[in-house]
């Protein structure tokens, strides 16, 4: 295994302590909330945890239901008590880019439904500032591609349609039909206005910055694990 891989898996390991008997657990996506998911499997199958999962994506719903977890829905439980997820990039605020998995709309209702919100890294996604080499994922539907391309130009940002990985379609499409572009707004310097610019464009669902909405971070470094909290932050 790497050493990225061993960083998001420690990191991963440590988060997944924090889930107790009892609760509803929003479950992130992406090659580090894999570990989560397998370890709240793990707890699950050999230790009797009790919790129910509400993913935020096929792929995350097909592993949680692999490893025993019960998956629930946000209609039977609208309020979550803790959610686990990976980002892409998080700054000192611990606001966070993500969605280069794809997830960000269903992540963004699902980690915003939780109590107590969990971010889950390896050491390279710390950045002093969002956007530094790391364009912001924005959900698009079909049909409104280009005049959002063009809103998003107005807006200082260089876009580009997200290409598909394996399928023949032209696009990348999420698992709710639509198309994501990648927006490179170079380094962001006010992330809370452009969140809600973005927000604004007609066609958008929904945009991968996700502000003000993070309680804790838990960092996968070479040999242990840097958590960060909220309140020692602000
Ligand atoms: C999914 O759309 C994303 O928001 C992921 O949570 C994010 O891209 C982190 O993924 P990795 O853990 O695979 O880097």
């Amino acid at each position: 295994m790497s050493w990225k891989e061993e960083e998001k898996k420690r990191a991963a390991l440590e988060s997944a302590k924090l889930v107790k008997t009892g609760q509803v657990v929003g479950l992130g996506t992406g090659s580090t909330i894999y570990y989560v998911v397998e370890e709240l499997g793990r707890r699950v199958r050999e230790e009797g945890l009790k919790i129910i999962g509400i993913p935020t994506s096929n792929q995350t719903e097909a592993q949680a239901k692999g490893c025993g977890i019960a998956l629930t829905t946000l209609d039977e439980h609208p309020q979550i008590d803790i959610a686990i997820d990976g980002a892409d990039q998080v700054d000192p605020n611990l606001n966070l880019i993500k969605g280069m998995g794809g997830a960000l709309t269903r992540e963004k209702i699902v980690d915003s439904a939780a109590k107590y919100f969990v971010i889950v890294v390896d050491e390279s996604k710390m950045s002093n500032k969002l956007g530094i080499n790391q364009p912001i994922p924005i959900e698009v539907i079909p049909m409104a591609l280009t005049p959002v391309m063009n809103k998003i130009k107005s807006l200082g940002g260089n876009p580009i349609v997200r290409q598909p990985t394996k399928t023949n379609s032209k696009y990348f499409v999420t698992d709710n039909g639509n198309f994501v572009i990648d927006a490179d707004f170079g380094e962001i310097k006010n992330p809370e206005k452009l969140e809600i610019d973005l927000k604004m464009i007609p066609g958008v669902v929904e945009n991968g910055l996700f502000i003000n909405m993070t309680h804790k971070v838990y960092v996968g470094e070479k040999t242990s694990v840097k958590v960060i909290d909220k309140e020692t932050k602000s």
